[in-house]
């Protein structure tokens, strides 16, 4: 029996016949413009060294961290976010905002060899304490008024090495507005803030502690960091970051917040970036090695998702590897 349709036949399909025909209709792009990588800087060591729980990501020491820059920036890659792993740590974090401290000698470093870099520097005081922290702790708990000038003295020390961007990560209240009121009282009104804005209590930082030595002590980080279930918190904190004057903000993680980076890139017109975290690489990376995933079907596919959801800026361990493959070198 013949079927009588009411309605012509769609013919989608059309839109994907040829290579070429779908390259010229696809909407989601993705350059090393889009990419940011992220950099450990260790103090106390001599050589490179392999971070086990992250495979293909290295601590760097000081005076070796523009090989990374210069083997980055080879395939494309312009913009950085650093990290520290001092070599001693106190209860004040000392190290995050000494004159001599580890991230301030790699931004040195690396603006003398390379200064057309952008430089972004994570701020925080996790890498630095004893009890691996965020803040200052009191009464057995994170005291968010004490750790602000804090913050603000590490980026400001930052800022003054030669960082471009500084972005806080410690989930203190105000922290985006007092790092710019120090910034402009310093006379460093053009350093950029990158607010880790809508950052979550993730179990996705796992690998990255180990990279970092970050591991709390105690408790967790649950009383500053967001509870995953809130998107509108997210949004609130957001707008908050932005009223204080962040110029770009960011979620954290990605994969599992694709809503929370779609939400938020229709709600702001400020540049969002998403950040692909540590356990995030390492899940992907671990599933590959297992021969589970094609790895670089896995790695272009869930970036292209984070694109796609609506960040402009994607910091993502796999910056490299992928930075190669727009390039077209394998
Ligand atoms: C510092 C900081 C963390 C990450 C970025 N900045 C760790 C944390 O909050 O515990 C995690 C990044 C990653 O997992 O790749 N607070």
């Amino acid at each position: 029996m013949k079927t009588e349709w009411s309605y012509p036949i769609h013919r989608l399909r059309r839109l994907r016949r040829t290579e070429s025909i779908r390259s010229m209709v696809r909407e989601t792009t993705l350059t090393v413009d889009n990419l940011m990588a992220p950099i450990f800087v260790r103090e106390g060591i001599d050589n490179v060294e392999p971070i086990e729980s992250m495979p293909g990501i290295f601590r760097y020491p000081v005076d070796k961290v523009n090989d990374a820059i210069a083997r980055m920036q080879k395939s494309g890659i312009k913009s950085f976010l650093l990290f520290g792993v001092p070599r001693t740590k106190d209860a004040l974090g000392t190290q995050a905002y000494s004159e001599n401290g580890v991230i301030v000698r790699a931004i040195e470093r690396i603006k003398k060899e390379y200064p057309a870099v952008i430089l972004a520097a994570d701020v925080c005081l996790c890498e630095y304490t004893s009890h691996g922290h965020c803040g200052i702790v009191k009464n057995g708990s994170v005291d968010n008024d004490l750790t602000l000038p804090l913050l603000a003295k590490a980026a400001v020390s930052y800022a003054q090495a030669g960082a471009d961007i500084v972005a806080p990560s410690a989930m203190m209240d105000h922290q985006v507005g007092t790092i710019r009121n120090a910034l402009d009282d310093s006379d460093l009104k053009d350093c950029l803030i990158m607010g880790y804005s809508a950052k979550f209590a993730s179990c996705f930082y796992g690998p990255f502690r180990e990279a970092a030595g970050s591991r709390p002590e105690f408790g967790d980080r649950e009383g500053y960091q967001m509870d995953f279930r809130n998107p509108k918190q997210a949004m609130r904190e957001i707008a908050t970051d932005i009223n204080e004057g962040a110029d770009i903000v960011m979620v954290k993680p990605a994969l599992a917040y694709l809503d929370i980076i779609y939400q938020a890139s229709k709600r702001f017109d400020v540049p969002i970036a998403a950040y692909n975290v540590s356990g995030e690489y390492s899940m992907l990376k671990a599933a590959a090695a297992n021969g589970w995933l094609d790895e670089k079907k896995a790695i272009v596919e869930t970036t292209m998702a984070i694109r796609r959801a609506g960040a402009g800026i994607v910091i993502s361990y796999f910056a490299e590897q992928l930075a190669k493959w727009i390039g077209g070198v394998e």
